[in-house]
């Protein structure tokens, strides 16, 4: 799909130390199409004023571009309202408020909260933090060798019936991609409350609430889907968010202020408080636009031959370990890899010096990190915007690294040219 795709990514094109970019870290953020760059750049360059507080045309003209952002993502994810959508500042903010607002409120000594050995530090730490503040049991559903969900843990910890499940609907470090809607109504018969962390699943498929079964809290972030850095979504059902207090107090999110006590402004404001990331917000619509419009089915369906590939190709490369399952069915193209004796810092120093962006460390997972006893690991994200040649580069890379590795020979440059050999 994606030579004329890439065409719209001004980074893309960039060449460091002579070698054209291939950047394959996705997962920790996407390129951003030009439109999205624009619609930002209109704001600030043509409408630029407050939004909710201004009578004038400017700030009523910049209020109408910030709430029909509220309603792409209503459609974009299918909520029942745009009561359900609140803007926040990314993933992170999102799932803190959840567990300060709702979990603050809802959780007693001795209740179960559960999250998986998968998750992301946001999706991690907020639950373990609010499980020691309020006495709450802290349970952690184990994975099976390949890293998928283990369906025995996952028993087990229905037998808990927690109160709070937190489960990713992808792994950020292996690409494992979670039956949520399944596991959505087998806790939901438990009475838990289920929070979907979709920072990267919202980049590689159609999510949607109907789709996500029966859940109650989803989060994710602009800008693992083109848009810009510093806006995130929080959907919630509307009943739970209604009965929930204010995360953040101050402007915007009042009906009144008292001297001596306030009332709160109506969903979603009362979870939005202060001056928002307007420019950001109105640059998140155009990303949604800019995606409507690739397809998401299509970029499934394409993402997945690039996953089927890559996964076919690894089996080549003696001395590479991929983390999670070998499956395409079961993954996203996320792929974490680690070789016997070279640290993964040495090894993406290595694939930058082709000229491959990948993120290598710890992936803000500890808690998987810590089980698989691996202090670091490699890793590379694909994108739609990425194409089979850029697979094969990195797949040509991880071979020539070894030989690097072994000391055998110097490295030699990949050429692009030389890329293609691979692709089957
Ligand atoms: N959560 C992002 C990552 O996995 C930053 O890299």
């Amino acid at each position: 799909m994606n030579e004329i795709v890439r065409k719209d990514f001004p980074n893309l094109e960039r060449v460091i130390d002579g070698k054209k970019l291939c950047y394959l870290d996705n997962a920790s953020t996407s390129q951003r199409p030009k439109k999205v760059v624009d619609a930002t750049i209109k704001y600030y360059t043509q409408m630029n004023a407050n939004v909710h507080r201004g009578v004038y045309h400017l700030s009523q003209e910049a209020t109408d571009a910030f709430e029909s952002v509220r309603g792409k993502i209503e459609r974009f994810i299918g909520a029942s309202s745009e009561r359900e959508i609140i803007f926040t500042k990314g993933t992170t903010e999102s799932i803190n408020l959840i567990a300060s607002s709702y979990g603050e409120h809802h959780i007693n000594k001795g209740d179960v909260i559960a999250v998986t050995r998968m998750e992301h530090h946001a999706n991690f730490v907020p639950w373990q933090q609010l499980a020691k503040r309020k006495g709450a049991r802290f349970e952690i559903i184990e994975l099976t060798s390949d890293l998928r969900l283990d369906p025995k843990e996952v028993d087990r910890v229905l037998a808990l019936r927690p109160k709070i499940v937190a489960v990713s609907l992808l792994s950020n470090v292996t690409g494992v991609v979670n039956p949520i809607s399944s596991l959505a109504a087998r806790f939901k018969m438990v009475g838990s409350v289920v929070v979907v962390d979709a920072a990267q699943g919202i980049a590689h498929g159609e999510v949607t609430i109907e789709r996500l079964g029966p859940i109650d809290f989803l989060a994710f972030s602009s800008h693992k889907l083109c848009g810009p850095t510093g806006v995130g979504i929080l959907w919630g059902r509307e009943a739970l968010l209604e009965k929930m207090p204010p995360y953040q107090v101050g402007g915007n999110m009042i009906s009144h202020v008292g001297d001596f006590d306030s009332e709160w402004n109506e969903l979603p404001h009362k979870f939005e408080a202060g001056t928002p990331d307007i420019a950001g917000v109105i640059g998140f619509g155009a990303a949604i636009d800019y995606i409507e419009t690739q397809g998401r089915v299509r970029i499934e369906s394409y993402e997945a031959k690039i996953t089927e590939y890559v996964l076919d190709e690894l089996k080549n490369v003696p001395g590479v370990r991929l983390l999670g399952p070998a499956e395409v069915h079961h993954r996203a193209p996320i792929f974490s890899v680690a070789i016997e004796g070279v640290h993964a810092h040495d090894l993406a120093t290595f694939l930058d010096m082709q000229g491959i962006s990948v993120r290598a460390g710890h992936h803000c997972a500890h808690p998987l990190m810590m089980k698989l006893g691996l202090p670091a690991t490699c890793r590379a994200s694909f994108s739609f915007y990425n194409n089979m040649e850029e697979a094969a580069i990195f797949i040509q890379a991880l071979k020539d690294s070894q030989v690097f590795f072994a000391r055998k020979v110097k490295p030699t440059p990949i050429t692009q040219a030389q890329g293609k050999r691979g692709i089957v």
